[in-house]
């Protein structure tokens, strides 16, 4: 993807390379204006990547689900955080519930599907124990007859959650990362105050579009992408022709609370600079004919403008593979109305397949020797350089336990294939 600094508005200094990688990068010191990148082991290294998965994706608040994608009780999704299955539905009480998707009885997946519907209970398949839309154990056969068994402690494992934006946050971690400092903290860090991504109404909008892309390449590439504009003269025309100061390779939001302004013939944010849909409720000049965007670190990306907001949720499934799933989101008024979205749609799309494959030409490289010792950042990447400080942070740090889990066999994050083979009594 593209374009979005989450910019420092003081310089960076270059990350110092930490003992494991002291080797790597031994002797590489080089001009200030040249920062290194992480070694090439980081984005192929297995083990690095099980790091990644403990003490990232299982330790930080996840975004999973929009939830709006759970539309009634017992609507659920299946979703892959870290080495973990989670199941996440609505109650009866239409709240959403997230849990590990691991019968207690002797630990078959209870959901294999993707997504699905029940009617008022999680059966699993194997010996029937069932649960209510709270996780809570309510029959198996012959319990009844077990009278030492205290029920209440035989209830699927529950996973913290979060509503922002309309999409439903996880988190694996038995005490949390604060989720307005880590999070919302985020939006403040770009936009300068949380104020001004609530004036989109994310929550409120429709989805007019979901596209799933499977890119085979590490997730801190793809991040790395969206984080900078130096490519952006090079791979997005498009892009470039709608928002001009892109083309100088200083992404929009190089400054915090910049975005970055629609070209003077420019009608809309749609691919041939053709009139879009009307601005959302909430947006006024200041925001209008601006795109703004932010990295909620690890796998989120949001892009604001007038008339529409996309989201990017990824799925690391590998070192070499990410599934990205990008919503676009309209007025409820719009997508109702059936208004033709392809234009519209075909700009970030065309951005997406284009940072896409730029992650993918760059994925093999990081497994060569002339990689070993990584690449370099020129000053309008020297951000990216924090993250990469995040990164090592994490991975580097005893993780806070993860709920309840076994390390698993499986590899990664991802929606999971398949739906729930429960059935509903
Ligand atoms: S494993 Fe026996 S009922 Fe689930
Ligand atoms: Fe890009």
């Amino acid at each position: 993807m593209t374009t979005t600094p989450t910019t420092p508005t003081t310089p960076l200094s270059p990350h110092p390379p930490d003992s494991a990688d002291s080797a790597d990068s031994a002797g590489s010191a080089g001009p200030p204006s040249l920062i290194a990148t992480l070694p090439g082991r980081h984005y192929t290294d297995p083990e690095l990547f099980r790091q990644e998965q403990e003490r990232i994706f299982e330790s930080v608040w996840f975004c999973a689900v929009r939830g709006a994608d759970l539309d009634k009780p017992g609507a659920f999704r299946t979703v892959r955080i870290g080495r973990e299955s989670v199941v996440v539905t609505r109650n009866r009480a239409g709240e959403p519930r997230a849990f590990l998707n691991v019968c207690r009885h002797r630990g078959a997946r209870l959901c294999l599907e993707s997504a699905g519907e029940v009617r008022r209970s999680l059966q699993c398949p194997y010996h029937a124990w069932t649960y209510d839309l709270d996780g809570k154990l309510i029959a198996a056969p012959n319990l009844a007859q077990l009278t030492d068994v205290d029920r209440t402690q035989y209830g699927l494992r529950p996973v913290r959650l979060r509503e922002w934006l309309g999409y439903v946050w996880l988190c694996l971690a038995d005490e949390p990362p604060s989720f307005e400092e880590t999070v919302i903290g985020a939006a403040v860090e770009r936009l300068g105050d949380v104020a001004v991504i609530d004036r989109y109404g994310v929550a409120g909008l429709a989805l007019g579009r979901r596209i799933s892309y499977d890119v085979q390449a590490n997730w801190k590439l793809i991040v790395e992408n969206f984080m900078e504009c130096y490519h952006c003269a090079t791979i997005h025309p498009e892009l470039t022709d709608v928002l001009p100061e892109f083309a100088d390779g200083l992404a929009a939001q190089y400054y915090v609370g910049h975005g970055a302004a629609f070209g003077d013939d420019i009608k809309g944010f749609t691919v041939d600079g053709s009139a879009g849909f009307a601005p959302l409720d909430g947006i006024g000049a200041e925001l209008d004919r601006r795109y703004y965007a932010l990295t909620v670190k690890p796998t989120v990306f949001v892009n604001l403008v007038p008339d529409q907001v996309i989201l990017h949720r990824m799925f690391p499934l590998g070192p070499d593979r990410t599934v990205v799933e990008c919503d676009w989101l309209y007025a409820p008024e719009v997508v109702a109305s059936g208004a033709d979205l392809s234009g519209s749609v075909e700009l970030f799309h065309r951005v997406n397949a284009q940072d896409f494959a730029a992650c993918e030409r760059t994925q093999p490289a990081m497994s060569s020797r002339a990689y070993r010792d990584g690449g370099v950042l020129v000053p309008s990447e020297h951000h990216i350089g924090a993250f990469h400080q995040w990164v090592r942070e994490h991975i580097s740090s005893v993780p806070k336990s993860v709920a309840n889990s076994e390390p698993g066999s499986e590899p990664s994050s991802v929606p999971s294939s398949g739906a729930c083979t429960s059935a509903s009594p």
